[in-house]
């Protein structure tokens, strides 16, 4: 059987990067996915002028009929996948003029709920010993939500996906109220990105008996359209911790720097010992 990756949101930033990466690193068929089939198709042609050679399929995380499509394409064709990295995220920055509930909402919707609902809908197409990885955020850290309260709940060992799922709802619930500030903090994106580590975690531990590891990375502050240009790595230079993770990780459950330090999720916020911002 031909081993097969996944990438989504690649056909530009950080996904376009790990799908390079792994042409040139992860021996079978890579799969650069986007919503758009063509800025999808110029992604690829860019990698075939390099004589790389990923293949397109068109897939809207969002979207349940462009996931059993891409579903059903790929069950027929492959069968099962090896490696699937969930990339495709959204972030409204600090000065987005977009109403602070539509920001929560579509912050969530992408970078949590669709995360989790493709990825659930691919379990059945995870190979054995395969490999599920999260493209977090150094704003997935648990020190970044400042009630204690909410940090116990979300980070709670008995947690079920639904116990998360309700907990979204709750913040949703309080940014329409106005009421989320001392609770979740001010940015939406820190708390989907959290979400997706509290969800990584509690999908290890789910899979472990089928040796899936299922892992989190903080690729660092990689110069995208999503920071419009600002940043401190090439989306090629954030690709390398995250498929050395994808490709051979030691353990499953990990929540990995961009230098390759594995992080403790409720520990002290790394930006501090790690890149050396206090905040
Ligand atoms: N850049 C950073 O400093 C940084 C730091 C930490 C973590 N990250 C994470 O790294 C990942 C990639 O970010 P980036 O910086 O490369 O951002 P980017 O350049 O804006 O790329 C985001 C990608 O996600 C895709 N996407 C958005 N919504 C989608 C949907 N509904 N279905 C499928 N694809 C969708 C976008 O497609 P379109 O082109 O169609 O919009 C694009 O391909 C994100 O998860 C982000 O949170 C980035």
């Amino acid at each position: 059987m031909t081993d097969v990756a996944v990438v989504t949101g690649s056909n530009k930033g950080l996904g376009f990067a790990l799908v390079k990466r792994l042409c040139e690193k992860f021996h079978g068929i890579v799969y650069l996915t986007s919503r758009d089939s063509k800025r999808g198709f110029e992604a690829c042609k860019k990698l075939k002028e390099i004589n790389l050679s990923p293949q397109f399929y068109e897939l809207d995380i969002t979207d349940d009929k462009s996931i059993t499509k891409f579903i059903t394409y790929i069950k027929n064709k492959h069968g099962k996948i090896d490696i699937l990295i969930n990339n495709a995220g959204v972030l409204f920055l600090k000065d987005a003029p977009e109403p602070k509930l539509f920001q929560a909402e579509q912050t969530l919707l992408v970078n949590f709920y669709s995360l989790v609902n493709f990825t659930e809908a691919m379990l059945p197409l995870i190979k054995d010993n395969g490999t599920i990885l999260n493209i977090s955020s150094s704003s997935g850290h648990l020190s970044r939500i400042p009630s204690n309260c909410i940090r116990q709940r979300i980070s709670a060992p008995d947690l079920t996906l639904q116990n998360l799922k309700d907990l979204m709802q709750e913040y949703i619930e309080c940014v329409k109220t106005n009421t989320e500030n001392e609770l979740w903090g001010s940015s939406p994106y820190v708390v989907s990105k959290v979400a997706v580590n509290a969800y990584t975690f509690m999908l290890n531990k789910a899979l472990k008996s089928k040796g899936i590891r299922v892992n989190c990375v903080h690729p660092g502050y990689v110069i995208s359209d999503m920071t419009h240009g600002a940043g401190s790595a090439t989306p090629e230079e954030g690709a390398v911790v995250p498929i050395q993770l994808a490709l051979d990780p030691e353990n499953g459950g990990l929540y990995v720097w961009h230098d390759g330090t594995l992080v403790p999720w409720d520990g002290p916020d790394p930006r501090g010992y790690i890149d050396n911002i206090h905040c």
